[in-house]
């Protein structure tokens, strides 16, 4: 139970999550956070500005009201002169001939002194508040402000008078009670906040069904990805569009491909084993099952099971060469010789059977090096020398050939055999393949496989050029560097002379 319970639980922690922190929750988390402020700072720009036009408008009607106090007090005085009766007079003849706006109260300072104020009732009473009027009474030149009373927010300007010849100081103050216009503005950004949150809410849903659709694709991408095993890799997952998404899914299905040929390669690899190996295990068998006493038998019998032994050994090593050579790491590149390289396979090819080796090779020394792994390209030439000696007669001829050219060698074997049809020339290089089973086995069908694999770890290529009863050429062809190591691409350094 506990054992079950753990795979599920590291799953869970791969493909599970918190529903707040689903790739949904955190685009549609930040969309919103960009709509909210988005509209908060529209709604605190709204509100700053009408707030300044609705004092800039005051700030007009009182500039226009000094302007009239002004007149009145040059016309008072008849002219430059002084007023009669001093400040106390001028105010309280301006006050009686002059009627506030509604909205607006007139007080009037003597020596810092509330001194008389409009007859109208004002929305509330500014003459009682003592650090207001104190304020007021302090100024020296006009000044507007903002103050706070009972009726609400104020506007107002206060303005020093002096007349010529009266030592009192006065002060007119005239108030504009702004609460209304101001109450208006607050309703009018109220709404709009509460419009703006239905907004966000709505985004809110929109984006909800939005999101979903979008990251649907990701959530079949999940599941597909949670329901592969290895003995099921056929589920493809849907494309629908050509986006971002659509991409990471056609990407997913190509390396579902791959996936899906490498374990089918490895199936039919360990199937062809199998099957290779179970024929000399079969003769083995059979042979040991009915061993008889007779000693001339028995040894018949030795000799057929030690040769079958031999198969299989031969087998198992080609299968591990095989699996060397397609290992990525498995080259290790050298500065080779071209000549000496040659030279060593034509020696030890010519160990391999009576036959008349044949060296077809100019040497070239401005072209004599190249660089690639001499251990693994000799094997590849001497599977090559060995499947010409065993399709040609004794005494036949066998070429070991090579050229340089100026990017790539090439290495063949010329046999005068009875050669390869057509049909089987491209099927030959694949591993447990043999042509023309009829000429009885020779081995196990590796000795290409492994060639080719070699070949391609050197990112170079294996051809034949055969004809039935014309004999076979198997060619290699390198690249003399590697293109894959720039390193390689430098001047060949110190080639040799072959004896
Ligand atoms: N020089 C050749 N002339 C004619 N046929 C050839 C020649 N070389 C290879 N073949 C054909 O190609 C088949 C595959 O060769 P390959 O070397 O892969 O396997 P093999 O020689 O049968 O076995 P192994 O090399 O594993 O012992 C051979 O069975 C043979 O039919
Ligand atoms: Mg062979």
């Amino acid at each position: 139970m506990m054992t079950d319970l753990a795979p599920a639980k590291r799953s869970a922690g791969i493909f599970g999550h918190h529903p707040l922190r689903s790739i949904r929750a955190r685009l549609l988390g930040r969309m919103l956070m960009l709509v909210g402020l988005t509209l908060a700072s529209i709604t605190g720009a709204e509100s700053f500005i009408l707030t300044a036009r609705l004092n800039e408008r005051v700030d007009r009607e009182l500039a226009h009201d000094v302007d009239a106090f002004r007149s009145f007090a040059t016309e008072s005085a008849g002219g430059a002169g002084p007023v009669p009766g001093g400040v106390r007079a001028l105010f309280l003849s301006y006050l009686q001939g002059h009627i506030p706006e509604h909205g607006q109260t007139l007080i009037t300072l003597v020596d810092g002194r509330p001194f008389r104020r409009s007859a109208e009732e004002p929305p509330a009473r500014l003459d009682i508040d003592r650090a207001l009027m104190a304020r007021a009474a302090a100024v020296r030149t006009p000044s507007y402000a903002d103050a706070h009373s009972a009726a609400g927010s104020v506007r107002y300007v206060a303005v020093p008078v002096a007349v010529a010849d009266d030592p009192a100081r006065g002060v007119l103050v005239i108030a504009t009670f702004t609460q209304q216009e101001r109450g208006h503005i607050n309703e009018s950004i109220r709404t709009q906040i509460y419009l703006g949150l239905g907004a966000v809410l709505l985004s809110a849903c929109v984006g909800w069904i939005f999101s979903t659709r979008i990251v649907a694709p990701l959530r079949i991408l999940r599941d597909t990805a949670r329901s592969i095993h290895e003995s099921d890799i056929t589920r493809r997952i849907p494309v629908q569009d050509r986006d971002e998404i659509g991409q990471l899914a056609t990407t997913f299905n190509d390396m579902l491909d791959r996936l899906d040929d490498a374990s089918s390669t490895k199936r039919q690899f360990m199937n062809d084993v199998g099957h290779e190996l179970r024929t000399p295990v079969t003769i083995a068998l059979s042979q040991l099952e009915t061993l008889s006493d007779d000693p001339a038998a028995r040894s018949r019998t030795v000799a057929v099971v030690t040769d079958e032994l031999h198969r299989m050994h031969r087998m198992a090593e080609e299968l591990l060469m095989l699996a060397k050579a397609r290992r990525p790491d498995a080259l290790r590149p050298e500065d080779l010789s071209l000549s000496e390289l040659i030279e060593e396979v034509y020696v030890k090819a010519a160990a391999l059977a009576e036959r008349r080796w044949l060296l077809d090779f100019v040497e070239d020394p401005h072209r004599d090096t190249l660089h690639a792994d001499r251990q693994l390209l000799t094997q590849a030439m001497i599977q090559l020398a060995q499947n010409a000696a065993q399709h040609t007669a004794e005494h036949a001829r066998i070429w070991i050939g090579g050229r340089a050219e100026a990017d790539a060698v090439e290495l063949w074997v010329k046999d005068t055999g009875h050669g390869i049809p057509l049909a089987d020339q491209r099927r030959i290089f694949e591993r447990f393949t043999r042509a023309e089973e009829s000429r009885g086995r020779t081995g196990a069908g590796l000795g290409l496989a492994i060639v080719k694999a070699i070949a391609e770890a050197h990112h170079g290529r294996i051809e034949v050029d055969s004809a039935p009863g014309q004999g076979a050429t198997f060619t290699l062809r390198i690249p003399r560097a590697d293109p894959a190591d720039p390193k390689t691409k430098k001047s060949p350094k110190n080639p040799r002379q072959t004896p």
